[in-house]
């Protein structure tokens, strides 16, 4: 029998409540498919502060180090929000993805049919949407030295070697490739010269690939391009701080933050989040989306274990809920049929899941 290890962090705020629909979505199709998961829990953000008096204790770096793949639900909160910087839950996602190594967080933006009324954009501009945004994740000016906060003053460093630049980009053509062949590569190299080094690195690349096409775009451009023509783009390279924004913009032409799974991965681990934050607003309600977090579990089998086949299953059912008119409360303007609970959304999606 395949057997596949899961370092589980559900984190805070609404994570907890999403990451066990996914749990339940996973095993329903692993019985299915006949493979096993097994699961063990680890924690990080608020929750590991409050237990341990830091956001990412060691045994939960050893863990997700130690396990196949790793599902991430989300952090922060605003009881954390004035502790020290190296105290707060979001430190301890960022020194996660570092120690894993996972340089390459795929977003990607699907805009479901069923859902097309969702969207604040028309449907004309975003049916049919389909983008990969390929955001680099350990570099930038998210790890940038010196960084400081003085009286004041305050500073990062936005920087980025030729190696780091050249392993995301090879990444972004490796999938254009697989996809509609183009990549646009998103940077600000008319004022920084971090940008500049992006540009020259990603077109060296770019020769490699010969039958992909790569554009550049200014950061600022592609902002108002994701609104005026999001049907333009297919991968967008970019790198930690401009994917950061990005994806958050793309994210509204699919209806709701609430649905999008991403995938950082490296050269060994894969951690597997929905794009979404810890919502503490909402938590315990019973009303949150468990959809990305349900999808991202999705890219896990596909992209960390290769059981497409359970990733199809789980794929399919999304569409097929969605279909049918079931919403929850993020949604419920949207073509509704049945207002369900973040449970019974999971519960529906794992039943679909099952059948042949
Ligand atoms: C994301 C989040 C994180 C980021 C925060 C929580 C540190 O916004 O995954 O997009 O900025 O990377
Ligand atoms: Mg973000």
């Amino acid at each position: 029998m395949r057997k596949y290890k899961i370092a589980v962090i559900k984190g805070d705020g609404i994570g907890p409540e999403i990451v066990d629909e996914a749990i339940k979505v996973l095993d329903a199709v692993s019985v299915k498919e006949g493979f096993e998961l097994s699961y063990k829990e680890y924690l990080m953000g608020g929750a590991a502060y409050d237990v341990f008096g830091d956001p990412l204790p060691e045994e939960t770096v050893e863990g997700a180090k130690n396990a196949d793949a790793i599902l991430f639900g989300a952090i922060g909160g605003e009881k954390w929000d004035s502790l020290p910087r190296d105290k707060r839950p979001e430190t301890g996602l960022l020194k996660l993805r570092k120690a894993l190594g996972v340089y390459a967080n795929l977003r990607p933006v699907t805009v479901y049919d069923e859902l097309i009324n969702a969207s604040t954009l028309k449907p004309e501009v975003i049916k049919g949407v389909d983008l990969l945004v390929v955001r680099e994740l350990i570099g930038g000016i998210y790890f940038g030295q010196p960084r400081a906060f003085e009286e004041d003053r305050a500073y990062n460093t936005m920087v980025y070697t030729k190696a780091e630049i050249e392993r995301i980009a090879k990444i972004a053509f490796e999938i254009a490739q697989k996809r509609r062949l183009k990549v646009t590569s998103v940077d600000k190299a008319n004022v920084l010269e971090v940008s500049q080094l992006w540009r020259e690195t990603v077109e060296e690349v770019a020769k490699d690939y010969p039958e992909v096409t790569l554009e550049h775009m200014y950061v600022d451009n592609a902002a108002m391009q994701l609104v005026r023509d999001p049907k333009q783009f297919d991968v967008i390279l970019t790198g930690n701080i401009f994917g950061d924004i990005l994806s958050d913009e793309a994210s509204m032409l699919s209806g709701s933050i609430g649905l999008l799974p991403s995938a950082s991965v490296g050269d060994k681990h894969g951690l597997y989040e929905p794009i979404h934050g810890s919502a503490p607003d909402i938590a315990g309600q019973g009303i949150a989306n468990p959809i990305a977090t349900i999808a991202s579990a999705s890219m896990m089998l596909r992209y960390q274990v290769g059981e497409d086949k359970a990733a199809d299953r789980i794929d399919r059912a999304i569409k097929r809920v969605l279909k049918e008119g079931y919403r929850t409360k993020d949604l419920s303007g949207f073509d509704a049929k049945e207002i369900v609970t973040t449970n019974e959304m999971g519960s529906l999606i794992a039943q679909y899941a099952s059948e042949d």
